[in-house]
């Protein structure tokens, strides 16, 4: 049973040193490091379980589809979904985004309408959107972001929602601003007007209590190794009505009910979209993580990361030259994204790391964002559960040492 006084005893990655000093490690909305009962979990299923699933009648075989269909019940019973048969396992955020785009998009998107989306959403809930849009003639459009603040500006949402809207996908939570988006109310929004809903959830499943029906999204897709579990595992939310009406998004073994020469017919969801060997072992980790992360306590692990990104901000904010961006006041994820006129985000990344700290500088897959703000790029903190107050000043005690350095004083 995990316990916030001695957590960081739960991740054995986190034991190390760096460059001769203590890991410091703030790059969590990259990939979070996982518990020691994930990794025990992993090696389980595969020193006793190990055999492909759903296929087999022997002993083995039966274990691992227990195992793994075990894990859609719990990732169902995570995000309140309203039956296992809704969520769909995927390698992640973005391949759950490609299916939903792919495969609802081919079947209902159509020259003039419109796909909504927000300035401030990665690479993964925008080119998937905009290879259908091509495929169909569909349009984008984009609520826009209000500037270092980067907050929905909701005032213009009456004038992107238009009644050509077709669906509407936005980010829970922004990974390189740490905006918190009103996502119910973007939902009930988009529902006046009969649009869908996909909520690009790979920033918040591991930080935040999540209630699909709660939120009133049609889809949510997250990854895996941002809560914990490992890589290369991740989950689409789908209501059941919508997912019935989809088309397959690939073809192969198991996902059909029957098949002839010229053509097939489908199962229901989930099989319909998980053709061929799924990740069986991969997917026993989202149940140790919903179970390490559940036992922590959701509401708990919200303010314990959202107050680390208030705190690394207000910190942060008194180093001479400094850019903050994301939201002053008000909801915060744990990540805090800053840059300095005069030194580049690979060369704190670089000097930090002499440091022990980890770090992440870049465009983060918000390039139109970088560019609509005027930045190549940002450092970014980010934090879970295992991070301290006192990381926050080791990292800002390394950004000194760092300015002063390329001040040349
Ligand atoms: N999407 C991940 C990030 O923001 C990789 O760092």
């Amino acid at each position: 049973m995990p316990n916030w006084s001695t957590l960081r005893d739960d991740f054995p990655a986190l034991h190390q040193q760096v460059n001769g000093k203590p890991l410091v490690y703030l790059d969590n909305a990259a990939t979070t490091q996982r518990p020691r009962a994930v990794i025990d979990a992993l090696s389980h299923f595969y020193e006793r379980d190990n055999a492909n699933v759903h296929r087999g009648l022997h002993a083995l075989s039966m274990r691992a589809t227990d195992a793994y269909e075990g894990a859609r019940a719990r990732v169902a019973q995570f995000l309140n979904a309203a039956a296992s048969e809704e969520i769909i396992f995927t390698r992640g955020t973005t391949e759950s985004i490609n299916l939903v785009a792919a495969s609802w998009g081919s079947a209902h998107l159509k020259a003039g309408d419109v796909i909504l989306l927000t300035e401030m959403e990665h690479h993964s809930n925008l080119v998937p959107w905009q290879l259908i849009a091509q495929r169909t003639g569909a349009k984008l459009r984009y609520l826009p972001v209000t500037g270092d603040e980067g907050l929905l500006d909701l005032a213009q949402l009456d004038r992107v929602l238009t009644p050509e809207v077709k669906v509407f996908a936005f980010t829970h939570i922004s990974n390189s601003l740490g905006t918190i988006n009103p996502v119910a109310e973007l939902c009930a929004r988009a529902k006046k007007i009969g649009a869908i809903t996909v909520i690009d959830g790979a920033q918040s499943i591991g930080h935040l209590p999540v209630d699909v029906r709660a939120l009133g999204c049609d889809f949510y897709a997250f990854s895996g190794h941002k809560m914990g579990a490992v890589t290369g595992i991740g989950a689409l939310y789908g209501r059941r009505a919508l997912l019935d009406a989809m088309p397959p998004y690939q073809g192969g073994g198991g996902m059909i009910s029957s098949v002839d020469f010229f053509e097939s017919r489908w199962k229901p969801s989930p099989e319909r979209f998980e053709a061929g060997t799924p990740n069986f072992g991969d997917a026993v980790t989202l149940t140790a993580a919903c179970d390490y992360l559940d036992a922590l306590g959701r509401d708990r692990i919200a303010r314990h990361d959202s107050e680390l990104g208030r705190l690394a901000y207000e910190k942060l904010s008194v180093l001479p030259g400094i850019r903050l961006l994301g939201p002053k006041t008000g909801p915060r994820g744990g990540l805090v994204s800053f840059a300095f006129a005069d030194v580049h985000a690979h060369d704190i990344v670089t000097f930090a790391d002499e440091d022990g700290i980890a770090l992440r500088g870049g465009h983060h897959c918000n390039q139109p964002l970088m560019r609509k703000l005027g930045l190549t790029g940002t450092t970014r903190a980010s934090f879970y559960v295992y991070n301290t107050p006192e990381e926050i000043d080791v990292l800002v005690a390394s950004l000194r040492r760092i300015l002063k350095f390329f001040s040349g004083s």
